[in-house]
């Protein structure tokens, strides 16, 4: 049946075409950022996003600021510089206490 041996080889090569996929998109994926498995705008505005998670913990100065740093991304300014590129006109970042 040649067809179907066709059909099979077709199939073979779709399911290892998706694997390499799979491992290039992990792959290049940061493993040290805890949010990279997160999409971008799911972390950005979600309702469960950087603001929800900050909000929550309210100590990004200790989960967060730390390795914004080491990334050479800077620390509060970091966050406060997107803000104010995004119009947020309230200060949202809660500070760390003295
Ligand atoms: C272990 C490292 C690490 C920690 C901890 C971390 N981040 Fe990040 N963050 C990164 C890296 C690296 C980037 C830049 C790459 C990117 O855009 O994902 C980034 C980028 C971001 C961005 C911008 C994303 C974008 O797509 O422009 C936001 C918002 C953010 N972080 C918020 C937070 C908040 C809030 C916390 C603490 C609750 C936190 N991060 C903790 C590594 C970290
Ligand atoms: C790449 C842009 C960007 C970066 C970087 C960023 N933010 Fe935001 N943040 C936003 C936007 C946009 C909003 C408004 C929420 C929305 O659009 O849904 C927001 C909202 C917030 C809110 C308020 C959420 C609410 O519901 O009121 C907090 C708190 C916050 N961000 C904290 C942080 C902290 C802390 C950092 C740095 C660790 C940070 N953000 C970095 C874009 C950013």
């Amino acid at each position: 049946m040649e067809r179907k041996r066709i059909i099979r080889t077709l199939i073979s090569f779709s399911l290892l075409a998706a694997l390499v996929a799979i491992l290039y998109i992990s792959q290049t994926r940061d493993s040290s950022n805890p949010h990279a498995s997160i999409p971008q705008d799911t972390w950005i505005h979600g309702p469960k996003g950087h603001g929800y998670a900050v909000l929550n913990n309210q100590q990004p100065w200790k989960q967060c600021y730390t390795c914004h740093e080491k990334k050479g991304l800077g620390g509060e300014s970091y966050c406060q510089s997107c803000h104010d590129q995004a119009g947020l006109t309230q200060d949202v970042i809660p500070k760390k206490p003295e």
